[in-house]
């Protein structure tokens, strides 16, 4: 391209340097990943507290004027640096906060313990999403003391837990968050080898059902065959929310139709796990199934355990579901459909109650203008491959609060997963030479936007 912002050589020159910066940079993802910032309420919330304050340090490293802020939640870190005159503003996302580990017998590395095999860096956090967090690190790195763009940093502590406090931070700090792009490395890319921009993300809605069909529990051999117990209808119930074929059953939810990129069952099945002989479920492409259409989980269930268990109807049941929701669906809404469905589907006169505990929005971005034209050159300066468009499936609910508030501002859903990360579950890992693509690509990105006719 003779109209290209940079001349090969430019961009090969960043290339070289975040080559050379990668193993500090490494070093100091693992430094990050041994502080254990589950900002789940139940855990110490004095290593978010430190995590916050590492990710700080990192970034007045790099010279940049920053604030640890508390609005009534967990530790953001806001940080600033100024560009030259002129030059676009960029805004760089991520979360410190993680998901807990869960049982560690199921890890085969210690979950705080960063550990390389097969090269991958193992440990909770260490893709989703201090890698994140990394990558804009990397980025600065790489410009050190010529930065061709103003760059504000905002690193959320508690986006595991749904970013209670970020309306107050935007209410409070949110104008120092204003830029023409916003990058959000939180996402992931299609494939080893293949980048993409994720274009839409699904929205979501956490609810508590409660059953109740005794005034308390009672001798199942005197009173059951004529007495439903509440665990067996909370049971029925939860089974009225898909219908035969697997398909969300709760009636009047958006749906949308999914971008269209290869993707095939026997990808699937070797991604996400499933069991031979066990079917998918739903219906239509698949992508569309994960991407675009609601789906429903039972996330934990609140009855009597096995080792408690005796010979008793139980009174009283309860679940946790999450429902994933269309990128256009509003979530208030969804949760009235949601409700409206358990209450009416109450097997045997069963008293149902729903609770609503965390909704937040979906999203799907203006994926096209200028500064996505250079974030898709960025990619494929770094990868030597053109980048897809894709969806996903999990949520990152304040990115509609962001859109909304600089509707002007183009935003980059990037990130460091691929298909194998298992963010969340056990054995979370992340691929060294993919992240190595990414910061790459973030420092490219910064350059081509510093370099762009405004
Ligand atoms: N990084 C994820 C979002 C994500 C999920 C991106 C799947 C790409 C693929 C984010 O940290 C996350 O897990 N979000 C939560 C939000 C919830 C706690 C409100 C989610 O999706 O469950
Ligand atoms: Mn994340």
């Amino acid at each position: 391209m003779t109209d290209d912002v940079l001349t090969p050589d430019q961009i090969q020159a960043i290339r070289d340097r975040v080559a050379a910066l990668m193993p500090q940079v490494r070093a100091d993802l693992e430094a990050l990943v041994r502080i254990p910032s589950v900002s789940a309420a139940s855990f110490d919330q004095s290593h978010v507290a430190r995590s916050a304050e590492a990710v700080a340090e990192l970034l007045r490293g790099e010279g940049l004027e920053v604030e640890v802020v508390v609005e009534g939640g967990r530790p953001a870190v806001i940080g600033h640096i100024d560009g030259p005159e002129g030059a676009p503003t960029v805004t760089l996302y991520a979360h410190h906060d993680v998901q807990p580990p869960g049982d560690d017998a199921d890890w085969d590395s210690t979950p705080f313990e960063p550990t390389e095999r097969g090269g991958r860096l193992y440990g909770r956090g260490a893709a989703d999403d201090k890698a994140g967090v990394l990558a804009h690190i990397a980025a600065l790195r790489a410009h050190r003391g010529r930065l061709p763009v103003g760059v504000t940093v905002f690193v959320e502590g508690e986006e595991e837990s749904g970013s209670p406090s970020l309306p107050a931070i935007l209410a409070k700090h949110g104008d120092r968050l204003a830029a023409d792009a916003i990058v959000i490395a939180d996402s992931g890319n299609w494939a080893i080898g293949t980048p993409a921009l994720t274009t839409t993300l699904r929205g979501g809605v956490r609810a508590v059902v409660r059953v109740q069909t005794l005034d308390h529990s009672v001798h199942s051999g005197m009173f059951g065959g004529a007495a439903p117990d509440a665990v067996t209808a909370l049971v029925r119930l939860l089974a009225t929310l898909h219908d035969d074929d697997g398909n969300v059953a709760v009636q009047g939810l958006d749906e949308g139709v999914a971008a269209e990129l290869d993707y095939d069952e026997a990808r699937f099945r070797a991604e996400s796990g499933l069991l031979d002989g066990v079917d998918l479920i739903g219906s239509g492409s698949i992508l569309s199934r994960l991407w675009t259409k609601p789906s429903l989980t039972t996330i934990g269930i609140d009855a009597t355990s096995m080792a408690k268990a005796s010979n008793t109807l139980s009174a009283r049941a309860a679940a946790k579901v999450s429902m994933r929701i269309a990128p256009s669906q509003d979530p208030q809404k969804a949760f009235e459909l949601l409700r409206a469905h358990l209450e009416q589907h109450a097997p045997w006169g069963a008293q149902v109650s729903v609770e609503l505990t965390e909704l937040g929005a979906g999203f799907a971005a203006q994926a096209d203008g200028p500064i996505y034209d250079q974030a898709r050159a960025s990619f494929r300066d770094a990868w030597d491959v053109d980048p897809v468009d894709m969806g996903v499936g999990g949520s990152i609910p304040f990115i509609s609060d962001f859109a909304a508030r600089f509707p002007e501002a183009a935003i980059l859903v990037t990130g460091v997963e691929d298909p194998d990360t298992r963010a969340h579950g056990a054995n979370e890992s992340l691929h060294l030479g993919e992240f190595a693509r990414v910061c790459e690509a973030e420092a490219i990105l910064l350059a081509r936007l510093g370099a762009m006719d405004s």
